[in-house]
């Protein structure tokens, strides 16, 4: 994602873009650094001249721009205003992992959750952007056409170098289901490589993190999902009644006997905490560097 003082390259396909007609759910594919996270921005910037309340949600679990990894964000405007990251109400929902893969079931549930809430906050444009994973090998056109699906997106705006999504967008055009926008990838996109990846989602957990307390709760009177193994620095996140994530802790102590969990969070309140989501990655609270737990 570019800084925010960082000049966009702007390519005439972007200016062409008849913005005064986009309305709906505007879904941003394309495969890992292609440049989708800028564009989604600039998209944002545009809609905010033609719609009072528009919404931007952050889909990718891994390359986050707006919260922690493993959780997808949705933030909305202050009615009128367009400045980035936009500064209205917030909504988190935990995904539990900084890849789709084997998580797509609760990325799609968070997803349906965040647009249905953006939905009723009011907001008549929702810009959503999303993961790179569009591999058909490794599940990613049934999950981008699921959340086609499930979304019911007015466009989907697909960025590619040569023709490595059309096995996603070919189907995608023949069904009608909707519109789909080519676009080219930008000559100035940086291309990340994997211990940049990590060291971008250490910092993003860090910052996240900053300030933390360690806090003790009592496990037996909530909810928790899938099962209770607080395995330490496992993460886990706390939601409130309605599944959206209230903030994040990393485990430091548990007892079973007693049936208390230590959790490092910067959440200075439980009020509304009603649920505990455990993820299947731990946090090194030194480094703030993921390992995959499952
Ligand atoms: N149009 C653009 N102009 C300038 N820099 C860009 C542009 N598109 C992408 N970049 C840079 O390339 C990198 C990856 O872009 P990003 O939007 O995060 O891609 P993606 O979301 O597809 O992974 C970022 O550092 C970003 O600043
Ligand atoms: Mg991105």
């Amino acid at each position: 994602m570019t800084e925010p003082n960082h000049p966009i390259d702007i390519p005439p396909s972007w200016e062409r873009i008849t913005v005064s007609a986009l309305s709906g759910t505007l879904l941003i594919v394309g495969a890992a650094d292609t440049g989708k996270s800028t564009f989604a921005r600039y998209l944002y910037g545009r809609l905010c001249e033609y719609h009072e309340r528009v919404a931007f949600i952050d889909g990718d679990v891994g390359q986050a721009t707006l919260g922690p990894p493993t959780t997808m964000t949705l933030v909305l405007n202050e009615p009128g205003q367009c400045v980035f990251p936009p500064a209205g109400p917030r909504f988190r929902a935990f995904v539990g992992s900084v890849s789709p893969r084997a998580h797509m079931i609760p990325l799609l549930l968070g997803a349906h959750r965040l647009v249905q809430k953006a939905r009723d906050m009011g907001a008549t444009a929702i810009v959503f952007d999303t993961t790179g994973l569009v591999d058909p090998a490794y599940g990613g056109c049934e999950l981008k056409w699921a959340k086609v699906d499930l979304l019911r997106p007015s466009v989907v705006f697909g960025l590619q170098r040569r023709s490595e999504l059309e096995y996603l967008l070919l189907p995608l055009r023949l069904s009608r289901r909707v519109r789909v926008i080519d676009l080219p990838v930008s000559q100035a996109v940086q291309r990340r490589d994997v211990p940049t990846r990590q060291e971008h989602r250490a910092n993003s957990f860090r910052r996240y993190f900053e300030g933390a307390k360690a806090v003790e709760l009592n496990w037996r009177n909530l909810a928790v999902f899938p099962v209770p193994i607080f395995t330490p620095l496992r993460l886990v996140a706390l939601e409130d009644s309605a599944g959206f994530t209230l903030g994040l802790g990393i485990v430091m102590t548990s007892d079973r006997v007693s049936g208390t969990v230590s959790l490092y969070t910067p959440l200075t309140s439980l009020e509304g905490v009603n649920a505990l989501r455990l993820g299947n990655i731990t946090i090194d609270p030194h480094t703030f560097r993921d390992t995959r737990l499952l």
